[in-house]
């Protein structure tokens, strides 16, 4: 099936096999992939970065996972994936084109127990063994509780981590933990799973717009901020935005 994908993005796309043994196959697992982060943002991120990469030299298989049985968790996932949509100025037969092939790389897993992880990690090298592939890396995104977060490393470490050469990465979303103490401990808890450089810690609020606008701001009133606003006088940045809102559905 994969080998079928590329060559149709290859034949598209001229040169790009040779760049892809260069930079090899990555694999994206979505743990929380049937909640409501997932469905209003994530899938739809993931789906641009494949229009986006997937000519450049990297292959993808995504992987959507959660707690969810699998046969209800597929048919989740794949209501989250019908409402994906193209960049305005792509044609409709593009469109309906890629999208059938991200549906096509995309697969759901439930992950609850040990053995669901062993499995995904044999089912990741499966997908690379009969084309020949070469792993670039793993990247896990956790949109899941913070709660669940240590459980979910620890399965990680001992059974998905990639063979030598590729990279893991874990994206961690906010909430943090609930309080400053449990972020702390959680973060010493990640730590003894993963090298600081495998973790990705991100805060999609920081995508809003006022916050996005605070460079801007800065750069529009030079003239009167620059004595101020410089690295002499500011130590640090703190956004806070408190919200009432939890992660749900998941
Ligand atoms: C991480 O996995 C390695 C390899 O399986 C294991 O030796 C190590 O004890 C694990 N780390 C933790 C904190 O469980």
């Amino acid at each position: 099936m994969w080998k079928m994908l590329t060559v149709t993005m290859c034949v598209a796309l001229l040169g790009c096999l040779q760049a892809q043994e260069l930079q090899g196959h990555v694999s994206i697992i979505l743990l929380g992939a049937t909640g409501d982060l997932a469905k209003k943002y994530l899938w739809q991120g993931l789906f641009q970065l494949y229009l986006d990469e997937a000519g450049r030299g990297h292959s993808f298989s995504f992987h959507g996972a959660a707690l969810t049985a699998p046969k209800q968790g597929q048919e989740l996932m794949a209501k989250a994936l019908e409402s994906l949509s193209c960049p305005k100025d792509m044609e409709p037969s593009h469109c309906a084109e890629h999208k059938d092939q991200f549906l096509q790389l995309s697969r759901y897993h439930q992950l609850k127990t040990a053995e669901d992880y062993q499995a995904l990690n044999k089912d990741i090298e499966a997908q690379l063994q009969p084309e020949g592939l070469r792993e670039a890396g793993r990247i896990f995104y956790f949109s899941v509780p913070p709660f669940a977060y240590a459980d979910i490393a620890r399965n990680i470490n001992s059974s998905c981590r990639p063979g030598p050469g590729a990279w893991l990465r874990v994206v961690l979303e906010k909430p943090f933990g609930h309080d400053h103490l449990s972020a702390q401990q959680l973060a010493t808890e990640l730590g003894s799973f993963f090298q600081e450089e495998e973790m990705y810690r991100v805060d999609h609020y920081l995508g809003k717009q006022a916050v996005a606008q605070i460079l801007p701001f800065r750069d529009q009133n030079r003239k009167a901020l620059d004595g101020l606003w410089n690295q002499h006088h500011v130590e640090r940045v703190e956004i806070i935005m408190k919200e009432t809102v939890d992660a749900e559905g998941v």
